[in-house]
């Protein structure tokens, strides 16, 4: 006879909510929509360590393999959760696109209708077949993310559906988690954790974090912040709201951040700091990661951009962690454009033009 047993299910990793549940708000009564989200890799990046040029370690931490493929679902098994035990009926985000999917995938498991609201023409076909294949109702609009996420908000205030955007608490105490296994990964905090930043939900998650862990004597030190956006839209570093933001890293191409205020005390509380990072920058990064085997969406790129810029402000032994927040295959249009392999094309289909081009005949 076959036994299934969740808490066996991948590993013995019976997803985050299960894993973390005295550190996250989840009572008997919460209904756990779960897909095994978390646990995901802390992979050792040595070349890209190299290149910094003094002793550093480097790791990244791969949330692209989340069931998803984003860093989405850590806060979206909880968010999906509570708004089930509220007995919430639906659930709305504005999205660049993994929100979306995460928020799809779990409220189809979890059976509550999820309306996403996208920038027109702005996010990756990965993230829109995943919205549409999980079965979301998609509203593109003809407007930024930004202008999504007001919508967002005006619709739930006259309407009965609950946000799962970084604004709800419960993505931020889902996303925390990944903190939890840094520390566990490594056996306390790094020195630096490089983070891309958008609506800047995830870099307070991740300090709130480290916090928690700290408190508990899980670890004894934290770290310094580091977040990074796209220079064409950068407004925590310029200090303003970007009325028209731009990068090739739609994931975070966002003008004003959900989270602003918060992600000004995680610098300030760290003794981090945000940067910016441009395209090119970002695209080169993309590639390095490729070069060692990860692949990731550019909008992850961005944190080991960032983590490459600042090499000379990187302190001598420092333990640096990247966030690598989004898989790869979201966004093939960009890595096909990028890539520089070899590719031969309408070759004929005989083993001499074959070992000819291979350079053997
Ligand atoms: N990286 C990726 C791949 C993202 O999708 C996002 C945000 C971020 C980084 C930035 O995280 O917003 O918490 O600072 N994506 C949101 C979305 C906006 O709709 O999928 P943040």
């Amino acid at each position: 006879m076959l036994t299934y047993r969740p808490e066996t299910a991948r590993g013995g990793w019976p997803g985050l909510i299960r894993a973390y549940e005295r550190y996250l708000p989840i009572t008997d009564k919460t209904p756990v929509v779960t897909l095994h989200e978390g646990n995901t890799p802390l992979i050792p990046v040595p070349t890209i360590a190299e290149r910094i040029g003094k002793r550093v370690q480097v790791w990244v931490k791969y949330d692209g393999l989340n069931p998803t493929g984003s860093f989405k679902d850590r806060g979206m098994t909880v968010a999906i959760s509570k708004a089930k035990e509220a007995g919430a009926a639906a659930v709305i985000c504005a999205s660049t696109g993994n929100t979306s999917a995460a928020a799809a995938a779990y409220a189809k498991r979890g059976g509550l209708r999820a309306f996403v609201l996208i920038p027109d023409g702005k996010i990756t076909q990965g993230k829109l077949a995943q919205a549409l294949i999980y079965g979301a109702e998609v509203i593109a609009i003809d407007g930024n993310f930004d202008r999504a996420l007001e919508l967002v908000r005006g619709t739930a205030e006259r309407y009965p559906v609950t946000v799962v955007n970084s604004v709800n608490p419960y993505r931020l105490e889902g996303q925390k988690t990944a903190a939890f296994e840094i520390v566990e990964a490594l056996g306390d905090a790094p020195d630096w954790l490089c983070v891309p930043v958008g609506n800047a939900g995830n870099i307070t998650a991740y300090w709130m974090g480290f916090n928690q862990y700290c408190r508990e004597n899980r670890c004894s030190t934290l770290p310094q912040m580091m977040g990074f956006q796209a220079a064409g839209s950068a407004p925590i570093v310029e200090g303003k709201i970007i009325e028209k933001p731009e990068t090739i890293a739609t994931a975070i191409r966002i003008g004003n951040p959900a989270n602003w205020t918060r992600a000004i005390a995680v610098q300030n509380e760290s003794r981090g700091g945000y940067h910016s990072v441009t395209d090119p920058e970002i695209l080169e990064a993309y590639r390095l990661l490729a070069a060692e085997g990860i692949f990731c969406e550019p909008a992850s790129a961005a944190s080991v951009a960032g983590m490459l810029k600042l090499r000379d402000a990187i302190p001598a032994d420092g333990r640096i962690v990247c966030v690598l927040t989004g898989n790869g295959l979201k966004d093939p249009d960009t890595a096909i454009a990028q890539a520089s392999a070899t590719f031969h094309r309408q070759v004929s289909p005989d083993l001499t033009s074959v070992a000819r081009l291979m350079g053997f005949a």
